[in-house]
């Protein structure tokens, strides 16, 4: 397979091409066409150009459009899902829960056409009108990571263009074949030239170049936090409007009163789920003393029956980790783990699968001692950190004091313990009864604290990072009215009624 870069319309070859390989069998996936810095110009270009025309078109029309590619979509749900399970690793189950969440995009956000809700107000003065509406914010850069190369991406493209926007998305490296399969979706629904384009390329110069081209005006990024940061850095010195989705250190609490089959079944969903590589991860498992010996009973139990392999076989529930590297960072953290003195219940240790592709045993590391390296790191991937606490007020502190904030989840069946933690808890995301993942694209999604920046994806309150507000004021009183200034009272006064 082959795949170009997507400009003004057009696929583009590039001079140099980069690979990517399936993680279950290292083999050799697709050869892609290397964007360089001038396709970065080039796009800017095309999407700046195509703006003029775009921001124009009215609301709903750029929404048929989002239905168009939705439908589209659902018709190569299967397709893009098995391309999807191949170029990152995620079980197939889950690849088509991913193309899915991007269908449930399409059609939210296609509906946002009808609505890009705007607001009337009263105002001061006799014979005056005042609104506010969103105008697009212009060309918008877009930085996705490979762990949801279909879903996370429409979460920032399709309330970018419903919102009149023109993008550049720049997808990560390790993911270029189903970026660029999704983007043919784009092409067949007709998205005019430079609406939408796609660069691909390894390493960090293609994605400067992106973040600080002056005729950007919105980057939004999802990945790690030291990319995050850096992105938000280079955005406040170039007074761009910037969303950073980052790190996650998410926390099932578990009260003595928990169901231990939902907890487990949740437990293990949350936590080795796309091999635990979610920014919704369970990471933590906080569990309240006197229930902490059968979960742990249970959860290691059903944690040694998992099947890894590879993820197109529908028996699998573990699939491979994305590549070498992360392999090798999470065996790293596993040891630093069993030198702080935590204890494997299960796996720590690589994991060979017909002798082939990136595995890890799925993980369970009992006796976490807070403030531990495995209790505060962001691991991104399938390891368990247990940690015992003895009330709900303590589980509560113990999620709170993570560096990070994204989702948090309890198991309880006790209404009053359950509303009190919907309450306390700091996290952008919180489940009752329920694990940490699973987010629905209606609703706000981010975190606090180092997770972001205070923006939200998903819902409607995706527009806000893509829209600018335009305060309108319409006079016609046909004089001067200074606000302020006048007196409002004598105004008021003469106001004559047009019908007796
Ligand atoms: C992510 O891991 O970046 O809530 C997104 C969930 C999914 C999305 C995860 N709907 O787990």
């Amino acid at each position: 397979m082959e795949f170009q870069n997507y400009i003004n319309g057009k696929w583009v070859e590039g001079k140099n091409k980069f690979q990517t390989i399936n993680p279950a069998t290292e083999e050799l996936l697709a050869e892609i066409a290397q964007a360089e810095n001038s396709d970065v110009d080039a796009a800017v270009g095309a999407a700046t150009e195509a703006f003029k025309a775009w921001r124009l078109t009215p609301a709903p029309i750029r929404g048929e459009l989002l239905f168009k590619i939705g439908d589209i979509l659902k018709r190569k749900k299967e397709e893009l899902a098995r391309l999807l399970t191949q170029d990152m690793g995620k079980v197939i189950s889950e690849a088509r829960g991913d193309v899915q969440e991007a269908i449930d995009m399409a059609y939210f956000m296609g509906g946002e056409g009808r609505r890009l809700l705007g607001y009337t107000a009263p105002v001061e003065m006799p014979n005056k009108f005042g609104m506010a509406v969103r105008d697009p914010a212009g060309v918008v850069g877009l930085i996705t990571p490979w762990n949801f190369p279909v879903a996370v991406p429409s979460w920032k493209i399709f309330p970018a263009l419903v919102a009149g926007n023109t993008v550049i998305w720049k997808p990560s490296p390790e993911t270029p074949a189903i970026s660029a399969a999704f983007v043919k979706v784009f092409e067949e629904a007709g998205v005019p030239a430079g609406v939408f384009n796609l660069i691909l390329a390894p390493g960090v110069d293609v994605a400067k170049a992106l973040v600080n081209h002056p005729g950007v005006r919105v980057l939004s990024f999802t990945g790690s936090t030291a990319t995050g940061r850096a992105i938000g850095e280079a955005a406040a010195r170039l007074n761009k409007k910037v969303s950073l989705e980052m790190g996650g250190k998410n926390a099932i609490i578990v009260l003595d009163d928990a169901n231990v089959e939902l907890v487990t079944d949740a437990t293990l969903w949350a936590a080795f789920g796309t091999s635990g590589q979610r920014c919704t991860a369970a990471s933590r498992l906080i569990v309240q003393k006197g229930i902490a010996g059968k979960v742990k009973e249970s959860l290691a139990d059903r944690t040694k029956k998992l099947r890894l392999g590879d993820g197109l076989d529908p028996k699998v529930d573990v699939g491979p980790v994305i590549n070498k590297s992360a392999l090798e960072r999470i065996h790293n953290y596993v040891q630093i783990g069993q030198k702080e003195g935590a204890r494997a219940l299960t796996g720590a240790s690589v994991a060979d699968v017909n002798g082939k592709g990136f595995f890890y045993s799925p993980t369970l590391f009992d006796g976490v001692e807070p403030g531990s390296t495995l209790e505060a790191e962001e691991i991104f991937g399938p390891v368990l950190s247990i940690i015992e606490v003895d009330s709900l007020e303590e589980a509560i502190e113990v999620n709170n004091r993570s560096q990070y904030g994204l989702s948090t989840s309890i198991f309880t069946q006790d209404v009053n313990r359950a509303f009190t933690a919907m309450r306390d808890i700091f996290s952008g995301l919180v489940y009752i009864n329920h694990g940490t993942t699973g987010a629905e694209i209606q609703f706000p999604f981010g975190g606090v604290r180092g997770t972001g920046n205070g923006h939200r994806e998903a819902g409607q309150a995706a527009l806000e990072v893509f829209t600018e507000w335009k305060s309108i004021y319409v006079d016609y009183s046909g004089k001067l009215q200074r606000a302020q200034i006048d007196n409002r009272e004598e105004e008021v006064q003469k106001i004559k009624p047009l019908v007796e």
